[in-house]
């Protein structure tokens, strides 16, 4: 009777246990998402909206769903003056200044919540033509990189391609060609025709969310 009981509270005491550390760990899970969403909202939401649509008017892309580690990426190369510092790239300086403002585990919490947001469904703004297979040029210049179907590669830092917007993807192209920020492989850009770069944009924002 009395080792019966015994056990019986020693079981009560481990799901105690149980249930109190897996309160804690939920308690913290949370406590990141609650930052994360509270850093956006303080610090990004007035240029890349509370969707992460961004604003076209004002450059600010959509990056809704962009991988925390390209989030985070970026974000370091904007406050180490190695993007957005060229003296013609005023939308690099915007995010230059609100880049260098964040604190390191800030950087960390708002790459998750970025990640989490629902990707844009609408990135075709331009009335770009329809292509549904991938260009050859692509497959052969880009897809080492960012990814065959433009899904991203990590190992390689290249992102994925499918969360921005068709102007955004022409005019970063462009600051590559011109040097007014720096690729992963500037020699691939520079010896694109202009065609083929819309071609490859044009296949990109037609791809469906995976
Ligand atoms: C004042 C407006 C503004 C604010 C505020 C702002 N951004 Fe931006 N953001 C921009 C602009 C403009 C660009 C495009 C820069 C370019 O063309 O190179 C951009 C680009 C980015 C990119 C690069 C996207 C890519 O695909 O390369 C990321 C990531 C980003 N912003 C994240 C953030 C985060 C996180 C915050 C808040 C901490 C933030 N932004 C706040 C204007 C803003
Ligand atoms: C050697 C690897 C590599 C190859 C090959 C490569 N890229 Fe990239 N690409 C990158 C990296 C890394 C970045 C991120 C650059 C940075 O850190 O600012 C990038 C960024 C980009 C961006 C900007 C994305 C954004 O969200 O701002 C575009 C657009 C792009 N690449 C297009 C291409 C195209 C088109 C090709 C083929 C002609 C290509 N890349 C080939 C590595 C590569």
């Amino acid at each position: 009777m009395c080792g019966g009981a015994f056990r019986f509270s020693h079981v009560i005491f481990r799901l105690t246990v149980i249930f109190w550390g897996w309160t804690v760990a939920g308690q913290a899970e949370a406590e990141v998402a609650d930052r994360g969403y509270v850093v956006y909202r303080d610090n990004c939401r007035d240029c890349h909206l509370s969707t992460g649509m961004g604003i076209r008017e004002m450059n600010a892309p959509s990056i809704a769903g962009l991988p925390r580690w390209y989030v985070t990426d970026q974000l370091r190369e904007f406050r180490r003056d190695q993007r957005g510092g060229h003296d013609d790239d005023a939308a690099g300086q915007l995010m230059q200044i609100k880049a260098k403002s964040l604190g390191e585990r800030d950087l960390a919490f708002v790459g998750r919540y970025i990640e989490s947001m629902a990707v844009n469904p609408a990135r075709n703004t331009l009335d770009l033509p329809t292509i549904v297979t991938p260009p050859a040029r692509y497959l052969a210049d880009c897809a080492g990189c960012h990814g065959e179907q433009a899904e991203g590669n990590r190992r390689e830092r290249g992102p994925p391609l499918t969360r921005q917007p068709d102007w955004y993807l022409l005019k970063q192209i462009e600051s590559f060609q011109t040097g007014r920020r720096t690729h992963g492989d500037a020699s691939k850009l520079e010896a694109l025709a202009e065609a083929e770069v819309k071609a490859i944009v044009a296949w990109i924002v037609g791809i469906k969310e995976q």
